[in-house]
């Protein structure tokens, strides 16, 4: 156990690039979005001016419009495929032209209220207007359905990156003038871990579009070649508005107090466009073509977490949580086993990733779940035990999948699972 926390330290500092963390040396050698607001807690067991820090260089590449950037490119890296001079978003520092899941106010929060939850707490007011501006963002560029929920315009803004949710949204992805590239990725782990060269082309593709215009976000939001609403994002915006909502009642800040009661009155009333009865569950939809992708992942539990659900609606994701671990011998799988493209080894479509697993235990323990929250915890701390700290793993037999010695697992060990 010990010696697990050493080595959990360990990665931390040896993946520090000064001031910001890379999620794994090699794979991938930037400074990603909500990597970093999870490394952020992982440094806070040892180190917390150090965690404050992670996520104050994050903010350094947040854009004039509030979006905070997918990634930060800090230095550049041969080593990365798509690197700065592909996104051309002409920002400094160089960052990616899309984002991903909002996190942030709900871990700031966290750092915040372990210190005592003082209302004058410069470094928490600085991140509590960066995490505002960042949600306006989103309701401004990314709610066309007026409803609360999140829409995403590329498949890697999710973090889930190849789930089979994007499959029947990114086919209709044209790749005809996507040109010759060279991916990275698959020179540094296994390809058979990675998403497929065709799936690779979309996302290039998408990226294009991005770039062609501009980078112009409301054209993105309204014509881009990728729209779905995320049920993942979507449950974190509204957990993050809440978090957010405790901050801005801690400093007396009226009119944000009423404008983020009107937000998550919207995004709870909303998110029953993404109930599929079917599958018992929450699952993401296309904002095209209204089509559910009727998937059972491991975010659509991450309604406990937002506070969302009827009583009858958490049974059923109650019994889909049972129903998989007949199939999965650790929880919680990326993917339920048999849904279509599901691949235990395969990065997005069945392997654990233990941010999540962390996300779904702590709202199981807040709607009073705490047994499923324990066995979540349990299996989390076991998989590094036999496996190490790996990107992710398999469900079935607990082997490390991706890259190794990974920031954001080595920060849930020393902040959650150990
Ligand atoms: C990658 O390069 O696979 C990343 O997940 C994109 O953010």
């Amino acid at each position: 156990m010990t010696d697990l926390n050493a080595q959990a330290r360990d990665i931390l500092i040896r993946n520090d690039r000064g001031g910001y963390t890379v999620p794994t040396h090699g794979l991938y050698p930037y400074q990603w979005n909500w990597d970093s607001a999870f490394v952020a807690l992982g440094f806070a067991e040892f180190d917390r001016d150090r965690a404050w820090q992670e996520i104050e260089t994050l903010i350094s590449g947040q854009w004039d419009d509030g979006m905070i950037p997918h990634i930060i490119f800090h230095k550049d890296d041969p080593g990365y495929f798509p690197g700065p001079s592909v996104w051309a978003t002409g920002k400094t520092p160089a960052t990616s032209g899309i984002t991903q899941p909002p996190v942030l106010a709900t871990i700031v929060r966290k750092l915040w209220e372990d210190e005592g939850a003082d209302p004058t707490h410069s470094r928490m007011r600085r991140l509590y207007d960066a995490c505002l501006k960042s949600h306006r963002w989103f309701h401004v560029f990314r709610d066309p359905k007026a409803n609360g929920l999140v829409m995403v315009t590329h498949n890697w803004e999710t973090g889930r990156d190849n789930s089979s949710e994007w499959d029947d949204a990114l086919a209709r992805v044209d790749t005809s003038n996507v040109g010759d590239y060279q991916r990275r990725d698959t020179g540094h782990v296994d390809a058979a871990m990675r998403p497929t060269q065709n799936e690779y082309d979309r996302y290039v593709a998408i990226l294009q579009f991005g770039r062609n215009c501009g980078w112009n976000h409301r054209e993105i939001a309204d014509n881009g070649p990728f729209r779905m609403i995320d049920v993942g994002m979507s449950m974190e915006l509204l957990r993050a508005n809440r978090d957010l909502l405790a901050m801005a009642k801690a400093m007396g800040d009226a009119a944000v107090i009423v404008e983020l009661e009107a937000r998550i009155a919207l995004s709870e009333k909303g998110m029953d466009w993404l109930w599929n009865e079917e599958a018992g569950a929450y699952c993401s939809r296309d904002a095209t073509t209204d089509q559910s992708s009727g998937l059972v992942t491991n975010a659509s539990f991450l309604a406990f977490y937002a506070g969302v659900g009827n009583s009858t609606q958490r049974a059923r994701l109650i019994a889909a949580l049972e129903r998989i671990t007949g199939s999965a011998t650790y929880l919680v799988p990326s993917l339920e086993a048999g849904s279509r493209a599901y691949d235990h080894k395969r990065y997005w479509r069945g392997p654990i990733w233990l941010v999540v697993s962390y996300m779904v235990a702590q709202g199981l323990v807040e709607a009073g779940h705490n047994a499923w929250a324990d066995r979540i915890c349990s299996d989390s701390a076991r998989l590094i035990e036999k496996s190490g700290f790996y990107e992710s793993f398999s469900p079935e037999d607990g082997s490390g999948s991706g890259g190794p010695d990974f920031s954001w697992t080595a920060a849930m060990w020393l902040a959650w699972c150990s």
